[in-house]
């Protein structure tokens, strides 16, 4: 254009020489011919196009990665339809994109720059710079994200520029136009972060508490990811950060499905994993409960008022209606009142708030606070780290609270002293059960290590116990007694025996209110049973999800030791599926969604709850039906559980049932998840074919199902081998689709079994699949078959041995 810039284009482009590929330098011009520059690391700045072809957008995304890679658009909402637009840095540090002259798209710095360049960072941040040498930027994507945030972006507010920086979610997958469903962290009294549809709010996160957001108690620290949240004068902000840079992981908004997932790439399967995602359950939808009504998805229904408070509606409210929320059953007058702590909460909408982050503040002071002031309904920390700090209050209703049983924090609701009277003798009620439970506890907790020091002699003591410490508080589990379930089970009439479980029979009873439960009564004699008996109680009072049978209570009375759990009506899964005639209740969508029910039930106890937990003896038989048909596994008293990374052990008991166990479980005793995703692979294909899966380990012996599964498989018949009893009601590419996952879970070694996660993500959508390889035990069995007949005599009545040492059942 002139002469002196020029100049400065020579001189920069030697300066940045060393930098090459990833500047921009001022004047330089690009048309359309894709990438524009690349950065050292994982991203490049081109044209691009995302689904049609004909439209153009400038774009930031992922090198090396072919689904799903853009992260960041220029010119949403303003396509391209050639390929004759041309972007250029123009000599006030301006990055302009124009079509036929007419400008697209520009990028305002306030700055006059003298030789502005423009670079895209190693993180995928694209700066514009006042020298190369500058450290401060004019202007830089991660202030304007599309609908993804990367690691190292900020999502919240530039104070100083008054700039909010939001994930707007695209309109769809092929039209990257900020649609209305955005995520952005809102200014209020204590910062909190709505996700919005439109002008309504969708989903609250809560307010960051010091260790985590109020609503996502999974979000604690770990050593792959870190969080922060910044709270100060110029900035209020969350971003997250990788420990190990060579980790790729996405958080995406998206309108189609009005979720949040977060996404992490897994090199090996070449795809997108999907690793968490909010809302995560209804809980989570805002505000479904009304004002001071508060959400518990293990709750049926989930709704309940808070202590206290009654439905403003009742009728409304009965018939599950809930968005007229709770009144006060007694109203405040500002005398004599005090506040009861309810633990355990998302805590409520902080828009009605008013906050004071002073660390010197305890709890004690804020009560005082609160109390002082009558319109004051509820207060709490506004730090739980450490011995806690800080004061939020609350003013109004209190809105949007969930039950989080783990991970959840207290708040102090304000009650007028006669509701305190009942408050104080409930309290006291409880004491004493405490303190009666405690001494119990210790009492059991003795005979426990005493038989597992007997037990675990060779093995080494593993994280496991440092975690039943830890969480011994968390367990939070009604006390039975003996005499209501004896009265609920007609002294465990026999009549009432409605099974046979691992560690004792099982029996239906009903209780004074009209609930029916199954009682599981351990049986005396069993030797293992004290040790098995607390790590169940423990396991499950912690462990809750739809797909999994929630425990009720316990009783552990003169000597008996009992479980109380919620009464499937349907009985399990084997009752119907091998029998002709029931299983014809199953057709085919019924049982996908059985397969989908457990795989996600399976896969919250191998890594969504707080304790990883490995069932080790899934089978139809512990798969229950509710009334609606839904599936939930059950019995996991013979889980180990694991603390952190230990996702594999070694034990010198082994429990399960043949033909469900992994080979290398069987064999050598090796239990993984992996043992259960060879179960779960078994589990399907019974489901699909309503017959067992025997398996005996003589050498004559017909095909057991996994091999025949396999054969037809090979052959490509693989869907002559469904059960006749679906065959109107299956659709094909599901039912092969389930087929392909299931041999891929029963593949011989542990390392080539897709997890419990890839399992959901395979099931549910038409990704394509691996070829599965061979499956486990078939191999040993030909082997067996091909010795000589002396030697085969010896091996496999070596392999009997083997396996009936093993058995403990
Ligand atoms: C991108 O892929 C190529 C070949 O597939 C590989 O050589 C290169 O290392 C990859 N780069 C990154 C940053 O992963
Ligand atoms: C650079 O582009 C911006 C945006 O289009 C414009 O406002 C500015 O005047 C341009 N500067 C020059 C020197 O052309
Ligand atoms: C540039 O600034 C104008 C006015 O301040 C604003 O309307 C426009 O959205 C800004 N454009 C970009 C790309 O930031
Ligand atoms: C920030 O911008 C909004 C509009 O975008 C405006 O309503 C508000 O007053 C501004 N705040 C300050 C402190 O400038
Ligand atoms: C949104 O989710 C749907 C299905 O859950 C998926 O197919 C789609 O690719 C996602 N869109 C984006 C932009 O991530
Ligand atoms: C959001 O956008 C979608 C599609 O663009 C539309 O169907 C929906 O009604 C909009 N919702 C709101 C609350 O504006
Ligand atoms: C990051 O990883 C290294 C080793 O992988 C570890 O030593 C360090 O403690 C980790 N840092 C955090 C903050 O987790
Ligand atoms: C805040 O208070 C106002 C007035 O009392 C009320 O209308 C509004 O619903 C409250 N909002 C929340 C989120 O608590
Ligand atoms: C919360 O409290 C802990 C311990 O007292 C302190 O280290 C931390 O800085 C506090 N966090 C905030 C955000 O104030």
């Amino acid at each position: 254009m002139n002469f002196i810039p020029s100049i400065l284009f020579i001189l920069s482009l030697i300066v940045s020489n060393s930098i090459a590929s990833s500047i921009i330098t001022q004047s330089q011009s690009f048309s359309d011919g894709e990438i524009i520059v690349s950065s050292k690391g994982l991203f490049e700045f081109g044209f691009f196009s995302i689904k049609d072809p004909n439209k153009r957008y400038v774009c930031i995304r992922f090198k090396n990665i072919s689904t799903q890679n853009v992260v960041w658009v220029a010119n949403d909402g303003k396509p391209i339809n050639d390929y004759s637009a041309v972007l250029k840095l123009n000599s006030s540090g301006s990055l302009v994109l124009t079509h036929n002259n007419n400008v697209v798209w520009f990028t305002n710095s306030s700055t006059k720059a003298q030789k502005p360049v423009a670079q895209l960072l190693d993180n995928g941040n694209l700066v514009i710079k006042e020298d190369s040498v500058s450290k401060t930027y004019l202007w830089q994507s991660f202030d304007y994200p599309s609908n993804t945030l990367l690691a190292d972006m900020k999502l919240g507010w530039d104070l100083k520029r008054n700039l909010s920086k939001c994930l707007k979610a695209w309109k769809s997958d092929d039209d990257p136009t900020p649609g209305n469903f955005t995520w952005c962290v809102v200014l209020n009294p204590y910062p909190d972060i709505y996700m919005m549809k439109g002008e309504k709010k969708y989903h609250r996160l809560g307010p960051w508490n010091g260790l985590r957001f109020s609503g996502m108690p999974e979000m604690k620290p770990n050593p792959v990811f870190s969080y922060k949240f910044v709270y100060n004068k110029e900035e209020v902000y969350y971003s997250w950060s990788f420990n190990d840079s060579s980790l790729i992981s996405t958080v995406v908004l998206n309108q189609t499905s009005y979720q949040r997932p977060r996404y992490v790439w897994s090199k090996a399967e070449e795809s997108w994993m999907l690793y968490s995602r909010m809302p995560g359950d209804y809980c989570d939808l805002y505000s479904l409960c009304g004002v001071n009504g508060y959400c518990s998805s293990t709750n049926s229904p989930i709704c309940e008022c808070l202590n206290g408070f009654k439905p403003n509606f009742p009728e409304k409210w009965n018939s599950m209606d809930w968005s007229d929320g709770c009144v006060r059953n007694h109203q405040l007058n500002c005398i004599n009142e005090g506040f009861v702590s309810v633990p355990n909460l998302k805590i409520p909408d902080t828009k009605n708030t008013s906050v004071d982050h002073d660390e010197s503040i305890g709890l004690e002071q804020c009560r005082a606070k609160c109390l002082k002031i009558c319109s004051c309904m509820a207060y709490t920390n506004t730090n739980i780290s450490g011995a806690g700090s800080g004061c939020v209050m609350w003013f109004g209703d209190l809105i949007d609270i969930k039950f989080i049983p783990l991970g959840g924090q207290v708040l102090y609701i304000r009650m007028p002293a006669s509701e305190l009277d009942d408050e104080h003798r409930r309290n006291l009620r409880k004491k004493v059960l405490i303190v009666v439970f405690a001494a119990l506890g210790m009492l059991l907790l003795a005979i426990y290590f005493f038989y597992r020091f007997r037990r675990r002699s060779v093995v080494g003591t593993s994280k496991s116990e440092g975690d039943y410490e830890r969480h011994e508080n968390d367990m939070d589990l009604p006390l039975l007694n003996l005499s209501t379930i004896i009265i609920a089970t007609d002294n465990f009439s026999e009549k009432n025996k409605i099974g046979e479980g691992g560690f004792g029979a099982v029996y239906l009873g009903k209780l004074g209110s009209g609930l029916e439960i199954a009682v599981k009564r351990l049986s005396q004699s069993s030797k293992q049973g004290m040790g098995e008996f607390i790590n169940e109680v423990k396991l499950i009072a912690n462990v809750q999800h739809r797909n999994l049978v929630k425990l009720i209570g316990c009783c552990i009375q003169r000597h008996e030791k009992l479980l109380v759990y919620e009464y499937m009506s349907n009985g399990s899964l084997d009752y119907f599926i091998f029998d002709h005639t029931r299983s014809q209740l199953l057709d085919w969508p019924k049982r996908f969604h059985i397969i989908c029910g457990i795989a996600r039930g399976l896969m919250y106890l191998h890594q969504d709850s707080r304790l990883r937990i490995i069932h080790r003896d899934l089978k139809t038989s512990n798969v229950l039906l509710d009334d609606t048909m839904n599936p939930k596994i059950s019995d996991f008293g013979m889980a180990r559980t694991f603390g952190g990374n230990q996702i594999e052990g070694n034990t010198n008991i082994i429990v399960g049932t043949y033909g469900y166990m992994a080979p290398e479980y069987a064999i050598d005793g090796q239990f993984s998840v992996k043992s259960d995703v060879f179960s779960f692979g078994v589990l399907i294909l019974e489901i699909i074919c309503g017959k067992k899966n025997r398996v005996r380990y003589r050498a004559k012996q017909t095909l057991n199902l996994v091999a025949y599964a396999w054969t037809f498989w090979k052959h490509e018949r693989a869907l002559q081998i469904i059960d006749s009893n679906i065959e109107d009601s299956s659709i094909v590419s599901e039912v092969s689709r389930c087929i392909h996952v299931a041999l891929l879970c029963v593949q011989q070694y542990p390392e080539d079994r897709p997890t419990m996660a890839d399992v959901i993500l395979m099931l549910g959508s038409e990704m394509s699949l691996d070829e599965p390889k061979e499956p486990g035990f078939i191999k040993r069995r030909e082997s067996i078959e091909a010795n000589s007949s002396s030697s085969r005599k010896d091996i496999s009545s070596n392999y009997e041995l083997t396996i009936t040492s093993l058995s403990v059942r």
